[in-house]
């Protein structure tokens, strides 16, 4: 998970270099680095963040050719010498990968029988030396036949690019299971691994597929397979905005995103909802009503975050359409030779759209006739790419490592999927028209919701020094628990569980006392009286209750036994039950990001995470 930018054109590259590691600073935050051609290659590199390295790069700069690199680390510890770009012994060849050579090692020392001496202890300096070697033992010192004859010789996965100190009229790029994608400028060319490095700059821009390389210019591109064979690219229009980028005034990415939920939403479902009829459309589906008709189970793979929305959405599907529905952990998908039937449909759901676990989970599925539809955000990523189909979900480029208006968006996909196929089975007309009315009325819930911002922030103060935290749900609000877990841990390193409120008799409940918040997503629903029998157990034992629930008249007897029960109340709309995950996660989103705001962590670049995770 690391972020490549390049450029070649008519102007000075650094300052568009660093601005485009800048917005790449997501995938990754160790180390970073610019290589800079014009008679030679010049080469900055330095830890931590890019802030660092733009401390060191001269300014006035001239240089119309570079690369550059934001390091995630897989081999080699974090240090100026590991980091990327990555030159030659003669430093006449610069690289910048992402992705693991895996026959380095083999590769290391045959280079180094050769004479080749190494100053960092990563996988892609061997790269380097083996262009530096290739070039020199070819008869024709040809950048682009040494640049394949290097390519064939490595195994395992890359977004490549690297430039000659000999040949500055060109970059060479390669792809092979890391995402990279070329910005067509005027007189001017950007290489980058994903479109927001050069969003502004240019809204034109050609998505490259594994095992395609690209030879590009200032005012041109070739593209072949590694056959040699060339390729036909399409030219695609960027569809996110140069602005949404910016933090508009926010401190930090996390908090814009989950103030752009209400807006994240209503693009989710815009043009999708068929309110005469009661139902939904979701064209990109690429099924006729028939074989949505034939559909006897769906299969939802994903990690994260995004796993956390197929298990809400698997409850909404079983509860709305009565479809068997089941979740998978890609990581462990994908190594379990699957058992693929036929009737079921499977989603790859992704806000990246490159998760390797994901995406290596949705071909096994292809590879044995299954057929897999993208959930995904990023517009051209490689898994709507490569699936039989899909829906985007809309969200805007979603910068924070921690996924927020994401997740909610595809919550917002999954159930118009749901409505869409109860309408094509026993769902009402008017049980369809209320769901959709539901629907429409999110945006203004959660407005209302971040409207009460400022108290939970506050509950946020008296709970930021909590060493554990536990958060219970039952049924659809269990999967909100894990998502506000694991929102809380990888924003402020506090350990946090998310626990079915049914199971804290089985253990969980030995670690409360009365150091321990616990927070309970309780909204009235058929759960509603055993998660209220769970809040009198953790009471009784001292712990911390806080409690996320649907709005109650305040002087019913619901109120008064949440009330009686919970230290602090976070309350929000009432809706319809199979649409209530979409709302009880708002107060856990701000609850974390508040608490690691006032813990002082880094909250848009949290310490060993990466926004993609594109190695296995
Ligand atoms: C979520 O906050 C995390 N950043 C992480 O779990 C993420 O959801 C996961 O890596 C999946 O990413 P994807 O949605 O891009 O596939």
């Amino acid at each position: 998970m690391c972020g490549i930018v390049g450029y070649i054109g008519d102007r000075p590259a650094a300052g568009l270099l660093l601005e485009g590691l800048k917005r790449l600073e997501y995938r990754g935050y160790d180390s970073s680095g610019v290589a800079l051609l014009d008679d030679r290659i010049t080469c900055y590199k330095r830890v931590g963040r890019i802030a660092n390295l733009a401390g060191i790069v001269p300014h006035g700069l001239t240089q119309t050719v570079g690369i550059a690199h934001t390091r995630w680390a897989t081999h080699g510890g974090v240090s100026d010498a590991n980091a990327h770009p990555h030159l030659s012994r003669n430093k006449k060849f610069a690289i910048v990968h992402n992705g693991i050579i895996e026959n380095y090692i083999y590769l290391k020392n045959m280079l180094a029988k050769a004479g080749f001496a190494f100053s960092s202890q990563t996988d892609s300096e061997v790269i380097a030396h083996l262009l530096e070697k290739n070039y020199e033992e070819s008869q024709t010192h040809d950048f682009e036949e040494a640049f394949n004859t290097t390519l064939r010789m490595l195994e395992g996965t890359y977004g490549l690019v690297a430039m000659s100190a000999d040949h500055p009229d060109c970059l060479m790029v390669a792809r092979k299971g890391s995402p990279l994608v070329l910005g067509i400028g005027s007189n001017e060319m950007f290489v980058a691994s994903d479109v927001s490095a050069f969003l502004g700059h240019t809204d034109s821009v050609v998505y490259l597929d594994d095992y395609e390389i690209a030879k590009v210019t200032s005012s041109s591109f070739q593209t072949k397979d590694f056959r040699n064979e060339p390729t036909e690219k399409a030219v695609s229009k960027i569809e996110w905005q140069p602005d949404s980028l910016d933090l508009n005034g926010f401190p930090h990415y996390m908090l814009k995103e989950i103030f752009e939920q209400p807006e994240s939403i209503e693009r989710g479902f815009a043009g999708r909802i068929v309110e005469t009829m009661g139902t939904t459309k979701l064209g990109g589906l690429n099924l006729t009503p028939a074989e949505l008709f034939n559909i006897k189970r769906v299969c939802i793979i994903a990690c994260g975050t995004s796993y956390h929305a197929g298990l809400v959405g698997a409850y909404i599907i079983e509860e709305l359409a009565r479809i068997p529905t089941r979740v998978e952990v890609a990581s462990e998908y994908k190594s379990k030779n699957p058992i693929i039937e036929a009737g079921t449909l499977y989603f790859a759901v992704s806000q990246s759209g490159e998760t390797i676990d994901t995406l290596l989970s949705m071909r096994e599925i292809q590879r044995k006739g299954g057929k897999v539809l993208g959930i995904c955000n990023v517009v051209g990523s490689t898994i709507p790419r490569e699936s039989d189909g899909g829906v985007y979900v809309h969200s805007g480029p979603e910068i924070a490592v921690a996924s927020t208006k994401a997740f909610t968006s595809q919550l917002i996909v999954l159930t118009l999927f749901a409505v869409m196929m109860a309408r094509m089975k026993d769902m009402s007309l008017n049980t369809g028209k209320r769901l959709i009315s539901d629907i429409k009325k999110i945006p203004e819930c959660i407005r209302n919701i971040l409207g009460h911002a400022a108290h939970i922030e506050s509950i946020a103060g008296k709970l930021k020094d909590a060493k554990y935290f536990m958060f219970l749900g039952r049924g659809i609000s269990y999967p909100v628990a894990l998502e506000g877990a694991l929102k809380l841990k990888e924003v402020s390193y506090i350990l946090s569980e998310g626990i079915p409120a049914g199971e804290i008799k089985h253990g969980p409940i030995a670690l409360i006392d009365k150091t321990t918040p616990v927070i309970f997503i309780i909204p009235k629903d058929d759960q509603f009286d055993k998660t209220l029998s769970n809040m009198q157990e953790v009471r009784s034992r001292g712990g911390i209750i806080i409690t996320i629930h649907t709005e109650c008249p305040a002087d019913s007897a619901d109120y008064d036994k949440l009330k009686s029960l919970s230290d602090y109340m976070i309350c929000v709309p009432a809706i319809d039950p199979s649409l209530t995950p979409l709302l009880t996660i708002i107060p856990l989103q701000l609850l974390s990001y508040y608490i690691a705001r006032d813990r002082g962590c880094d909250i848009d670049k949290p310490r060993n995470l990466a926004k993609s995770v594109t190695v296995e």
